[in-house]
């Protein structure tokens, strides 16, 4: 590639261009949502975070799954292959990977269908749909040395009426939060406006009715005091995945837990993080548009928002557990036992594994199943039985 991404706005500690626009957005129309400051640093279509660096990997900012060892691809496809034969195999089975980043997990996917599973490999379609121009031309480039019966394409939207599975890793912690605060007794939103050269946080009356009605339907609230994010394009993609899903599941992996141990009193500062070349702080006003942001999700609205619309859970686990269901420890082994000369591979593999893993790091990630219009059964990756 020419240039690397990372360099574009190196000699400064911020994305100028992008300061400059959010300092007028604010002048223009006074303080903004923390909810739109975000959705801009992050997704402007030119100077946004996500479309003017390299986000993730080792050279990126932080690490996904995906980008650590082909092992993790592998394993989601083995799962996928077993939601294929519980669905009856259908023709096509389309594999919808949202937020796809540098197209890792996709490509591992189809090598994996390609060398253990043909026929699974033969129905498989995989669609991709992804926001950002720049990481759609990153999986372009990681994808086109696949054989050409892999079938990929990319879409704009979720397909309506599609038969397969949306599938997503780190997505929806992705999505701009609003950030409320719990202040004598009411719930206030966190806006952002300028002054003397510095962005600064203020609190107000929440800038959309949802937020109330979304506690409300949870039947809690933060700790007095306590800053909390709420995640509102979570519970929307979900009706629109549910919408456009006809048969088949929705595999989600992200860092969450469920509402209660989200909002527990003892948050006090709620879960903002924010990574520069993989050192996390929680300041989302220093290196504007050179930093990611990320907040946990509340699996429990994510859940019931599913429900309603006709997605039942068929697994909730931790990406340690469902990973180890689906036999990580043996594919260590298996480097081992196959190549025993291959002592690099095998002590790459095995740093890899502990990665995935690790209860503090990404093996502390959830894994969400939902299934629609498809008979319950136990899915591999979710097996309660016996220990993992
Ligand atoms: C945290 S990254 C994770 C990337 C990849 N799944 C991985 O694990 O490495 C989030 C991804 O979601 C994409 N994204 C965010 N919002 C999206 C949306 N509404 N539709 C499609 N893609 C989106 C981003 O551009 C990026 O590719």
């Amino acid at each position: 590639m020419a240039g690397h991404p990372q360099d574009e706005f190196e000699s400064t500690t911020e994305n100028a261009a992008l300061v400059e626009l959010l300092r007028r957005r604010i002048d223009a129309e006074g303080a903004i949502s923390f909810h739109d400051f975000m959705e801009t640093a992050l997704y402007h279509p030119q100077h946004g975070y996500y479309t003017s660096r390299q986000p993730m990997g080792r050279e990126g900012d932080y690490l996904t799954s995906p980008e650590v060892h082909s092992i993790f691809g592998a394993l989601v496809a083995k799962q996928l292959r077993q939601c294929w034969e519980l669905m009856g195999q259908p023709l096509p089975f389309d594999v919808v990977e949202q937020g796809a980043g540098t197209g890792l997990l996709a490509r591992d996917i189809l090598r994996w269908a390609q060398t253990r599973a043909p026929e699974l490999c033969q129905a498989m379609r995989y669609r991709i749909v992804e926001l950002s121009p720049a990481l759609r031309r990153r999986q372009e480039e990681t994808l086109a040395s696949l054989p050409a019966e892999a079938q990929v394409e990319w879409l704009d939207e979720l397909p309506e009426g599609f038969e397969g599975c949306l599938l997503s890793n780190e997505l929806i912690d992705s999505f701009p939060v609003h950030r409320i605060v719990h202040q004598d007794g009411q719930l206030l939103e966190l806006y952002v406006s300028h002054q003397n050269g510095r962005f600064e946080e203020l609190s107000g009356p929440a800038s959309t009715t949802r937020i109330a009605e979304y506690f409300a339907d949870l039947g809690l609230w933060p700790g007095e005091g306590c800053v909390a994010e709420v995640n509102l394009q979570a519970l929307d993609w979900m009706k629109s995945a549910a919408g456009a899903l006809r048969r088949g599941f929705v595999l989600t992996f992200d860092y969450g837990y469920p509402a209660k141990e989200l909002y527990a009193p003892w948050r006090r500062e709620g879960t903002l993080l924010c990574f520069y070349r993989h050192n996390p702080s929680q300041d989302p006003y220093a290196r504007i548009g050179k930093q990611d942001m990320t907040a946990h999700i509340d699996f429990t609205s994510l859940i019931r928002t599913g429900e309603a619309r006709g997605l039942s859970v068929a697994g909730f686990t931790t990406q340690a557990r469902f990973l180890a269901k689906l036999g990580i420890g043996a594919g260590v082994e298996a480097v081992a036992r196959e190549s025993p000369g291959a002592l690099e591979e095998y002590y790459a593999r095995r740093r890899a594994v502990l990665m995935l893993i690790d209860s503090a790091g990404l093996g502390r990630i959830r894994v969400l199943a939902q299934r629609k219009d498809v008979p319950q059964a136990e899915l591999l990756g979710f097996a309660e039985d016996g220990d993992a």
